[in-house]
């Protein structure tokens, strides 16, 4: 892109801040700056104008299939997964582009050390899960990982230098997720460097346009691959293509899957599954009304109770089917590293602006049905957000404890 063509986009959308001091800069630091332009989507940008948050529709409670069925059904849960895993048609797609900065580990979330008396890392946890099923069906699954622009390398090279971690390298395959350009609290973009504007990870919700994007989806279908199991990085217990969980969603006849846990009290900040307008969804904790969180029903426990983990199955067909559908954009308020007038770099005590981020779990409300699959929160839920305190590196590691990994 030419800085007229840069000029005149900026001015359109009354950003022409943005080049103020252009010719300044390095011909290395014009082109960046450029291509960043020319790369924006304005429909976000422009969005935080909009103050108006999007209107939910009538929202009901969910049945979910609870431990106490699954327990009786184990065996033919079981079985019907291993079945969908050795005919090839399940995948693994693992979320590692988040920035992870509640934890502040420098590196990417999962090259993040949580041993004790040995190396133990989150991918590492990961792999080992996933093998655990592997090992029982006698079939790999292909995994899939997103990272972002800020972590791509360091992921990648993380893998390559622990072999894996004894998953097969070609079974393995990477992909970028896009980025979205930052705003400060009045909506105008921010410049983290002289010829950089500030950018973040634009949430999970993209991955399936970026697996597309990256060419990836092709191999899904080369492979014959029908269903994704899509998880968050960040759950040590996470349990990967689990065989009775795909099995339940196949049997149900249901188009997606989610994992839920029961909620451990009305204040815990998770998102909860739901119908909205009769089809599947979820409302997240903020979103829920004062008699949402606190409504029982006739057995005594909570209306809205089956917390999601960030471990769904979506058919593959039913993704492509809404692949260009839009998605509902969350507008977080952040802190944002920003350059003066001097071009010196301030990290801010306060937020000062906005990021952008699609969010997976809406995608749950696009598909037709979405079959609840509850699972025991001490076996499959360890989430490391925060160093320590809750869901921290502290909790997780009491956890694994308990299901018997050595730290
Ligand atoms: P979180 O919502 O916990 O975000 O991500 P985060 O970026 O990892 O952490 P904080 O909020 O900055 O502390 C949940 C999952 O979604 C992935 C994360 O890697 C994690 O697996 N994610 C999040 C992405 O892949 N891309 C994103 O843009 C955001």
């Amino acid at each position: 892109m030419t800085k007229e063509k840069a000029r005149e986009i900026l001015t359109s959308h009354d950003q022409l801040q943005v080049l103020d001091r252009f010719d300044e800069l390095s011909d290395e630091e014009k082109e960046v700056l450029l291509s960043q332009i020319s790369e924006i989507d304005w429909d976000v940008v422009d969005s935080v104008c909009e103050e108006e948050p999007a209107k939910r529709g009538e929202i009901s409670p969910l049945s979910a299939v609870e431990i106490s069925e699954i327990d009786k059904r184990r065996e033919e849960f079981t079985e019907e997964g291993i079945r969908e895993i050795r005919a090839k048609k399940v995948g693994a797609v693992l979320l590692a582009g988040g920035m992870g900065t509640r934890l502040g580990h420098s590196g990417p979330k999962g090259s993040l050390n949580i041993g004790l008396t040995r190396k133990l890392y989150i991918f590492e946890c990961l792999i080992n899960n996933l093998l655990e099923v592997t090992d029982m069906a006698g079939e790999y699954i292909p995994l899939y990982i997103m990272t972002s622009e800020k972590n791509h390398d360091e992921t990648v090279r993380f893998f390559e230098e622990h072999n894996y971690f004894g998953y097969p390298p070609e079974e393995v395959s990477f992909f970028i997720q896009d980025m979205a350009a930052a705003v400060d609290l009045s909506g105008k973009l921010i410049l983290e460097a002289p010829g950089r504007l500030a950018t973040s990870p634009n949430g999970n919700g993209g991955w399936f346009k970026s697996l597309d994007s990256s060419g990836l989806l092709n191999d899904i279908h080369d492979r014959g691959v029908e269903w994704l199991n899509v998880f968050a990085v960040d759950n040590v217990l996470q349990r990967i293509c689990d065989p009775a969980f795909i099995g339940a969603t196949v049997l149900g006849g249901a188009e997606s899957g989610s994992k839920v846990v029961k909620k451990a009290s009305p204040e815990e900040k998770v998102g909860v599954l739901c119908l909205e307008d009769g089809k599947p969804s979820i409302v997240e904790y903020y979103e829920m009304t004062e008699e949402m969180r606190t409504s029982f029903d006739e057995r005594g426990e909570l209306k809205y109770r089956f917390g999601v983990i960030l471990n769904y199955l979506f058919r593959v067909d039913a993704l492509e089917r809404h692949m260009n559908e839009s998605m509902m954009l969350h507008v977080v308020k952040k802190k944002i590293p920003y350059i003066d007038g001097d071009w010196k770099l301030i990290s801010p005590e306060e937020p000062n602006g906005y990021k952008f981020e699609t969010l997976i779990l809406d995608m749950i409300h696009m598909m037709d049905s979405n079959l609840a699959y509850e699972v025991v929160r001490e076996r499959e839920f360890a989430p490391v957000k925060n160093l320590t305190g809750v869901d921290s590196v502290d909790t997780a590691r009491e956890l694994l404890e308990k299901n018997g990994v050595t730290l």
